[in-house]
């Protein structure tokens, strides 16, 4: 009996541990200023740590054909913001995939944690867009995606 309440504590621990990481996704302190310049007049500026290593990459050598647009940015540029956000990459197991399309919004992780989002709310004028993070995750830009912090434009 001791042991088993044990296990469900460690156990019940861990999943709070898992969610408050999941939760939180801050930018890092030493972000290049290059990346709020170049990465965030379009949509925001993600947190690195959404996307694996991989997939940077992936983004960082496609710039000039970026989901529809052009958003090439000199040699020396691309540079400093691709070994950054490398090395700033998910590193965890569950947010290390390759994303299909290189979407942050195709992860299995991202289509689980948002599977009670109707197809219909994403397409919200308030919204437009699943990679409008900070449409419903009103502090996104701090990297603060729980629960508490989120209020969904009703239109
Ligand atoms: C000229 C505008 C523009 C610039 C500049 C730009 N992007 Fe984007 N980006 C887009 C558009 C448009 C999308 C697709 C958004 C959508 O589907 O709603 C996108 C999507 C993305 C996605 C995928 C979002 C998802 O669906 O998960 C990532 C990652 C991304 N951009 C990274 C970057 C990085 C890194 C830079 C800087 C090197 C950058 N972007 C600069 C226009 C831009
Ligand atoms: C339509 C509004 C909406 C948009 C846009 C949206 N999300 Fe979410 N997100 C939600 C909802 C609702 C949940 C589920 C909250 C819950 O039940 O814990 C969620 C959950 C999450 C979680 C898990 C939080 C936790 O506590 O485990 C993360 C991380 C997350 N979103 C990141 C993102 C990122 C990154 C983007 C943009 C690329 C994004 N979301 C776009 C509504 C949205």
């Amino acid at each position: 009996m001791k042991i088993k309440y044990t296990y469900y504590f460690i156990f019940s621990l861990l999943l709070s541990m898992s969610s408050a990481f999941a939760a939180k996704m801050p930018m890092p302190a030493d972000a290049p200023a290059s990346y709020e310049s170049e990465c965030a007049s379009c949509h925001m500026a993600y947190p690195p740590g959404l996307l694996s290593e991989q997939s940077w990459k992936n983004v960082m050598s496609s710039l000039a054909k970026h989901f529809g647009t052009d958003a090439s940015v000199d040699a020396k540029t691309q540079l400093e913001i691709t070994n950054w956000l490398i090395k700033n990459a998910a590193t965890r197991q569950k947010y290390s995939e390759t994303a299909p399309e290189n979407r942050i919004t195709k992860t299995s992780w991202f289509v689980r944690k948002h599977d009670e989002v109707r197809p219909d709310v994403w397409k919200r004028a308030g919204i437009k867009s699943p990679a409008n993070c900070s449409a419903c995750h009103i502090d996104a830009a701090s990297g603060i995606f729980s629960e508490k912090n989120i209020k969904i434009p009703a239109k």
